[in-house]
């Protein structure tokens, strides 16, 4: 008989967390029991899955006892605050947050790019940052034939990035400018309907934020290349679910857009999407809901005989985080670097 996993969400409220639940139940991980955790608010209310209605609970010092496998989506200090309890009971965390991203003995993993890190896990495997995921799903393929010599990344990153609220507050702000009324901002720092603003990540001294420093450091551990130089610019703009990315990448001799057009119709999570003649290329719209990174625009550089431009979408809760995550725990289940699962426990049964 094929194995089962016990599987618990911490962060199932959430926008990725409710993502969690639908790829789980659609790409058919192999589930014996799933434990649905969220903050003490959200305790008593339910969630669907496979046409059960499963509890919330409020995350707590037993939750983890006989769970395989985490999907932690709650934030960096929830993740902090649980993560030795989660290894302690034995499962292994695929967190979402940044909280150990850059810690050397956790793998940071993207399945299209670095799939054998899976079985150096050590309890805990984090998921990379959404727009790093998204850009390294598309230009590793072209790295492995050229490698890169510099990257320069303009984001164009969705309201989803900040969350569920976040999402809710762009269509009120929206609705609210329609009606003649003022956009208030609360989880968002500014008004982003009808506006754009650099990502508010904290600013480091070197005059780059947070963010933009993820999609330098992460794409480096990732790759497994420390010296790779890239430089991003981080925009949050008025879309709901999907990032959109301006991708300048120099290699060290001339690379054709044909040969990159074949490479990337070939890639896997990528899918190419450029039809010049009526100027359609990737958009947000149209990456909402698709596993596959859509990438475009692919042109040479007239400033630089090395260089090449491309221009991807890739919706932010799904590849940049949800799919990205269930990947993972696939990987761990297909390499077996997960303890068999024991009879199903008590409880409500999936
Ligand atoms: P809750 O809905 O109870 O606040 P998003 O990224 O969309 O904002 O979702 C965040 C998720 O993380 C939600 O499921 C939220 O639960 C959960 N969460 C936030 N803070 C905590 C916490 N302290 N403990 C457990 N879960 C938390």
């Amino acid at each position: 008989m094929p194995q089962s996993y016990r599987v618990a969400i911490l962060g199932a409220t959430g926008a990725v967390g409710t993502e969690l639940l639908e790829l789980l139940a659609q790409r058919r991980f192999p589930i014996a029991h799933l434990k649905l955790l969220a903050s003490p608010r959200s305790a008593g209310q339910t969630l669907t899955f496979q046409g059960e209605t499963l509890p919330v609970e409020a995350v707590s010092d037993r939750a983890f006892d006989d769970i395989d496998i985490v999907l932690a989506s709650a934030g960096g200090s929830t993740s902090k605050a649980w993560a030795s309890k989660i290894v302690a009971a034995g499962a292994v965390m695929i967190d979402n947050s940044s909280a150990f991203r850059m810690d050397a003995d956790v793998p940071l993993i993207v399945p299209e790019v670095n799939p054998e890190a899976v079985t150096t896990h050590q309890g805990i495997i984090a998921n990379p940052n959404c727009t790093t995921i998204l850009m390294s799903v598309a230009v590793y393929p072209l790295h492995q034939v050229h490698p890169i010599q510099r990257l320069i990344a303009a984001t164009y990153q969705s309201a989803s990035g900040a969350g569920a609220r976040a999402m809710e507050e762009v269509k009120e702000q929206t609705r609210a400018i329609l009606a003649g009324k003022p956009a208030i901002p609360e989880i968002l720092p500014y008004p982003l309907a009808f506006n754009l603003f650099p990502h508010n990540s904290p600013m480091n001294s070197n005059g780059y934020c947070e963010e933009e420093l993820k999609m330098v450091n992460e794409t480096r551990k990732i790759f497994g290349d420390d010296r790779l130089r890239i430089s991003a610019t981080c925009v949050r703009v008025p879309v709901l679910r999907a990032h959109s990315e301006a991708i300048n990448l120099e290699f060290s001799q001339p690379f054709s857009p044909d040969l990159a057009r074949d490479i990337l119709s070939q890639a896997p999570g990528v899918k190419l999407v450029e039809d010049w003649q009526a100027n359609y290329f990737p958009m947000p719209i149209d990456a909402t809901g698709q596993d596959d990174v859509l990438v475009g625009r692919i042109r040479q550089d007239i400033s630089h005989p090395c260089g090449l431009e491309l221009w991807l979408c890739g919706d932010q809760i799904r590849k940049g985080a949800a799919l990205n995550a269930v990947q993972i725990a696939e990987l761990l289940v297909a390499k077996n670097c997960l303890k068999p699962a024991a009879p199903a426990v008590a409880g409500y049964q999936v």
